[in-house]
């Protein structure tokens, strides 16, 4: 007789965690606007943080940091820069320290991503990827490291799982998270003696995000077949994040927390394959170009 399969269960991380643990710390978010970044905003004000939010859309950004106030009761402030510039995260910091005076935590979230094979791949598509997700969590340390470390704060980059085995269509985005990693560790061995932590989430599939629904025609109908029973929740995410910036994390640094419900473990690539990759049109209606 077989029985029905376990479902995960999903709660807030206030079930969990007690709803001040950081009461009166400052987090600096990039990528906050929307999506991951936004919900681990929100997870971190809900226990007490206030929060600034950065990206290149003032005006979303600003409706999303209206919103947060509004549902946490805490601060939220946008901070408009592309994270591929310098200057602009430098001002985005100094709007913070105006606002709030320190930064304790920081999410380098901000991304770009699409699916393109590498034949299909300009030099300049690899490029801007690369300088999102890269260069923009290098600029973000480099903007953010003085406070952080004044404050014995930490980071959490926001990785992937793509890289640990080939994916194709996504050799831009893989090898920028790869990067990330290399990133956080050695941020995480040269700031361990001034206080600072480094650690990575890399989320699996994670529902109602821009990256699955470009997916969802492909991703439709296997929920049955996944470990834990559903795919993840961007509250997942937020869960991990809130553990990862509390004081019972406060030993693990240059790490790396899969948020996957185990199915890095049993990937398979997710267009049909080698069609795919010997014929590019025949799945061109599963890849809608740029939301
Ligand atoms: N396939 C192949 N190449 C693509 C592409 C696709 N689907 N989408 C963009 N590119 C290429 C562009 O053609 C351009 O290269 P080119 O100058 O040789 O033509 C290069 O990537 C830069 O694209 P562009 O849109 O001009 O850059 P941008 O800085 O304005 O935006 C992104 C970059 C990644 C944010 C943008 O492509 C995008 O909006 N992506 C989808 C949304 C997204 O990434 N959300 C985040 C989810 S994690």
């Amino acid at each position: 007789m077989t029985s029905a399969p376990y479902v995960a269960t999903l709660k807030d991380s206030t079930a969990v965690f007690k709803e001040d643990i950081f009461k009166g710390k400052i987090l600096f978010c990039t990528g906050g606007g929307s999506g991951i970044c936004k919900g681990m905003t929100e997870a971190m004000m809900r226990h007490g943080a206030d929060a600034v939010i950065v990206g290149r859309k003032l005006d979303r950004l600003t409706q999303t940091a209206n919103e947060l106030s509004a549902t946490t009761g805490r601060i939220c402030i946008a901070a408009q820069a592309d994270v591929r510039q310098p200057r602009m995260l430098k001002e985005a910091v100094e709007k913070t320290i105006a606002q709030f005076g320190k930064i304790d935590f920081v999410i380098c979230g901000a991304a770009g991503n699409f699916l393109a094979p590498i034949s299909g791949l300009s030099e300049n598509a690899f490029k801007t990827v690369m300088e999102i997700d890269t260069l923009g969590t290098y600029n973000t340390i480099k903007a953010t490291i003085a406070h952080v470390r004044r404050s014995k704060g930490s980071y959490i980059h926001v990785s992937a799982t793509l890289h640990y085995k080939a994916t194709p269509y996504q050799a831009h985005v893989s090898s920028a998270k790869a990067a990330v990693d290399a990133l956080s560790a050695v941020l995480a061995v040269e700031e361990g003696p001034h206080g600072v932590r480094s650690n990575v989430i890399a989320p699996g599939p994670i529902g109602s995000t821009e990256g699955m629904q470009r997916l969802s025609s492909i991703a439709e109908g296997g929920v049955s077949r996944l470990p834990l029973g559903r795919v993840g929740d961007i509250q997942d995410v937020a869960n991990a994040t809130v553990f990862l910036f509390s004081e019972a994390a406060s030993y693990i640094t240059g790490q790396t927390v899969v948020v996957d419900g185990a199915m890095e473990h049993m990937r398979d690539f997710q267009l049909p394959y080698p069609q795919a990759v010997l014929d590019p049109g025949s799945v061109q209606k599963m890849i809608p170009g740029k939301l």
